[in-house]
């Protein structure tokens, strides 16, 4: 009766790496229960949250090779657009939104999520990651991943201007509907670590701070998701979620668009471990942790829980 918060399933979406072949279904270690799939597997992976009625999927792909230019992104036959396709005939998995993950850093072979500049070598060598030329790959990947398939096109790149560039990809591709959920609001983070190994997106060299967010400003965050407002998102994500709970609240509070939170790979894994040695309650803190990022203002989450949160719902 007097309960201010709630979870649905269909406020909770569960990410899938999918990766070549068939058949293949292979372990992250840091991830416990989550799983590299290859599209036939990732079907059955789909099914099962169609039949748990949550609100959708979010698709990252593992190409069969990299390169500097992070080719795999864009290609009709990517492993994205191919998982897409495939998903789209299944009528089993027709409520469930098909929500494709834009960046490059798992399809280049440096790991970052743009087109980089190298200068020199070894120890003297610099790297500048060159803003406008990485956000044309991302609208072109973009119109080809909405293309194949996708019901919402949502950027992870950071990179400044890609989401004006993207609309335009995708209006000029025919994509006038396909909507963009940016990840305005994402800060340079050590709980994104499971995650490449997951993705195998690992910087080669360098870290993201050139492009993701420093932790410490809750301000510049607010300037990042009113750029992406104005360049034409239609929602917006805020990523990490627990240890940045107060810059959701504070987004929730300014901003009248559907607003998502991420709970990351790290935080994922740091209650998965403790959960194995019996450290912390799973079904309790499980639950908590979600309806935390609820309270603090985030209409739907993306989290590694999703299919075990429902069940816990009841
Ligand atoms: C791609 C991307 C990352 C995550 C989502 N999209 C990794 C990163 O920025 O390094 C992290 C998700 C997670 O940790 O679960 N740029």
């Amino acid at each position: 009766m007097v309960r201010e918060t709630h979870l649905r399933p269909g406020a909770l979406f569960y990410p899938l790496f999918l990766v070549p072949g068939e058949g293949v279904r292979r372990p992250i270690s840091s991830m416990p229960g989550c799983f590299n799939l290859s599209v036939d597997e990732a079907v059955k992976e789909a099914q099962e949250c169609a039949a748990l009625g949550l609100g959708g999927v979010l698709l990252f792909g593992i190409p069969e090779t990299k390169d500097d230019q992070g080719t795999g992104a864009w290609d009709e036959n990517g492993i994205v657009q191919q998982g897409l396709r495939t998903f789209k005939r299944e009528h089993a998995l027709k409520d469930l939104v098909l929500v494709a993950d834009v960046c490059l850093c798992e399809y280049t072979s440096h790991g970052h999520c743009g087109i980089v500049q190298q200068n020199g070598v070894g120890d003297d060598s610099s790297f500048e990651v060159e803003n406008d030329e990485s956000v044309k790959v991302l609208a072109k990947t973009s119109a080809s991943l909405a293309r194949a398939g996708a019901d919402i096109i949502a950027p992870s790149d950071m990179m400044d201007g890609r989401v004006a560039a993207i609309r335009a990809a995708l209006d000029e591709a025919g994509q006038q509907q396909t909507p963009i959920l940016s990840y305005a609001s994402k800060f340079a983070s050590a709980f994104y670590g499971p995650f490449r190994e997951a993705a195998d997106s690992a910087p080669q060299f360098g870290d993201r701070r050139g492009y993701q967010m420093d932790g410490a400003n809750v301000r510049e965050a607010m300037r990042e998701i009113e750029q992406d407002l104005s360049e034409g998102a239609d929602m917006i994500l805020m990523k990490p979620a627990m240890p940045y709970l107060d810059v959701i609240a504070a987004a929730r509070e300014r901003f009248d668009v559907p607003l998502g939170a991420y709970q990351v790979s790290g935080e994922f894994s740091m209650l998965q471990a403790a959960f194995e040695r019996g450290w912390l309650d799973r079904d309790r803190a499980i639950l908590e942790s979600l309806l935390s990022i609820r309270r603090a203002g985030a209409d739907f989450i993306f989290t590694y829980f999703a299919k075990q949160a429902v069940k816990l719902m009841g």
